[in-house]
């Protein structure tokens, strides 16, 4: 029998029971089904899980081995076991801890001289000391993909309150559209251009840097002066022509969906400036001392997993969605889906064998008020029930929309109460009771129905500051490392995204004419033909 078949049968023991009927039968339990942690509360009260059953959720965290495998991390054991690598994301934002050794060496020295590096560099880009051809550098281009793309995207939108640096824009997309709209406008003699990728081969990265270089020699810009690199390979750094002081390293056990907090950082730490940037460390630092050492029924990435596992892997819901009602978290659904699906989105165990259930969930959202006008419909009334994951800030960067901000709150708590509540059919009818009668009312007031009992968690911290944003990011990092724990995953490969990489290479001389598509099969070799008969290729 597995594991879930046991949490399985308590959540059928359970019947058709509300969520409603847990808060009648414990006053207590807002406080009950909460944690308090580094400033920010985690209200998973409003979800129908009731005290047995968290009990039987926490206990998955001991059965996994949840303690060891934990420590295996911090300390640098190679738990990467498909690619035999530590995982260490946590020593970049390990400011003031003590040594991690990883074979027997510590990785802390070169960690903070890698920080005191781009600390160098960031502030001679801010000051104007760091110039291109034609002056202080007011731009900064960002050209990665993926981890090296959305981790510093998300943070410098999220901080643009704490923004006093040069601009920054990202380019990640291989269209030439995403290059093209960023470039245009900007001074190729004023512009540092940061070219972000772990491993120097990514395709896309790799054309958007070409094509960065070829239009800033044409604009009479210096790329000897106005190139910088993030990356683990050197030598490719360097036969790409970009000099070694601009070069910033990092190990290969920074994954990169976990970079954002080294040198992949790099494009957010001249937005926002060293101090603010080490805030936004120190934030990260406390969650893992939480995560480290707090029990498990008191921990918040602990049981922000075991919500999601019992939505997912319990109770069958297929997706969550999160959602922020923070404007300046807009790109943080992205992030999560990166950081979510590509690092638990797998078939097989740690051992190569089938998992004994689904593996981690579809992951997807949007800013909120936004999404109530779009997708919400669906969320209230569907057949389908979505858990949600909220956000939000108690108060805002603008003290002068304060009446914003009260709404934004109004209508974030507003959202997760309906989702609770629901519209009963004799409410629904007493709605429209005035307008109709007889079948028509019926048939009125079933359209108002709300089925309420869908359930969701809210996430709620004092504001967005580099420090909370820290928390929050690896929150997240952590409650994918113990739902991929207790799931048996490895939760830091990512093999599936090879095969496509593949196709398109060989796809490459096809689109451009240059070989048959004899060979592949009737769909792309006629997709192939409708792009060469519109004159593509
Ligand atoms: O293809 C997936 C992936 O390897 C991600 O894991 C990574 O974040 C992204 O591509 C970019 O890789 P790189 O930083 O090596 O360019």
């Amino acid at each position: 029998m597995t594991k879930w078949e046991d949490l399985k049968r308590l959540q059928a023991a359970a019947g058709a029971r509300h969520i409603l009927d847990l808060f009648a039968a414990d006053p207590a339990r807002a406080k009950g089904f909460a944690v308090d942690a580094l400033g920010m509360r985690f209200d998973y009260s409003k979800t129908n899980m009731d005290s047995a059953q968290r009990a039987a959720l926490i206990a998955l965290c001991d059965g996994a081995g949840l303690a060891d495998r934990r420590e295996a991390m911090f300390t640098g054991a190679p738990i990467n076991e498909t690619e035999g690598r530590a995982v260490l994301h946590t020593a970049l934002r390990n400011l003031d801890g003590g040594p991690v050794p990883v074979d027997g060496q510590d990785v802390m020295p070169g960690v903070l001289d890698g920080l005191a590096r781009m600390r160098a560099f960031a502030g001679a880009v801010r000051s104007g000391k760091a110039r291109g051809a034609g002056g202080a550098l007011t731009d900064v281009v960002n050209i990665g993909i993926g981890g090296s793309d959305l981790g510093p995207a998300m943070a410098v939108m999220a901080l643009a309150p704490y923004h006093d640096g040069p601009r920054c824009h990202f380019v990640s997309n291989v269209d030439g559209a995403d290059i093209a709209d960023t470039l245009r406008g900007l001074d190729p003699t004023r512009t540092l251009v940061i070219v972000a990728s772990k491993t120097f081969t990514t395709i896309e990265t790799m054309t958007n840097a070409r094509t960065a270089k070829a239009w800033m020699e044409e604009g009479g810009g210096d790329p000897a002066r106005q190139f910088a690199a993030l990356s683990t390979a050197q030598d490719k750094t360097a036969a790409f022509g970009i000099d070694a002081d601009k070069v910033f390293g990092f190990a290969d056990w920074v994954g990169g969906r976990y970079s954002v907090w080294g040198p992949i950082g790099l494009s957010l730490m001249i937005a926002i400036g060293a101090k603010a940037f080490d805030a936004f460390l120190r934030g990260a630092q406390a969650m893992d001392n939480h995560f480290r050492t707090a029990d498990w029924g008191e921990n918040m990435p602990v049981l922000l997993a075991l919500t999601g596992l019992w939505h997912h892997q319990v109770c069958g819901y297929a997706t969550r969605a999160v959602l922020p009602y923070d404007q300046r978290l807009k790109r943080l659904p992205a992030y999560l889906q990166q950081l979510e699906m590509e690092s638990n989105g797998k078939s097989v165990a740690m051992d190569g064998t089938p998992l004994d259930g689904p593996s981690g969930p579809v992951v997807w959202g949007e800013p909120g008020t936004n999404g109530q006008h779009a997708f919400y419909q669906l969320i209230h009334q569907g057949t389908a029930v979505v858990p949600c994951e909220f956000m939000v800030a108690a108060v805002g960067h603008e003290p002068e929309l304060a009446h914003h901000h009260r709404l934004l709150v109004a209508n974030c708590l507003a959202q997760s109460e309906a989702l609770m509540r629901g519209r009963a059919p004799e409410d629904a009818r007493a709605k429209v009771a005035g307008a109709f009668e007889g079948a028509e009312l019926e048939r009125q007031a079933a359209h108002r129905v709300f089925p309420g009992n869908r359930p969701s968690v809210t996430l709620i911290y004092p504001q967005l500051t580099p420090e909370i944003l820290g928390q929050i990011i690896a929150l997240y990092e952590h409650r994918v490392f113990v739902e991929g724990v207790i799931l048996g995953i490895n939760s830091f490969d990512q093999w599936g995204v090879e095969l496509g990489k593949e196709l398109a290479t060989s796809l490459g001389p096809i689109v451009e004419g240059a070989e048959s598509a004899a060979g592949k099969d009737g769909s792309t070799a006629a997709l192939v033909e409708f792009v060469h008969r519109h004159g593509g290729g």
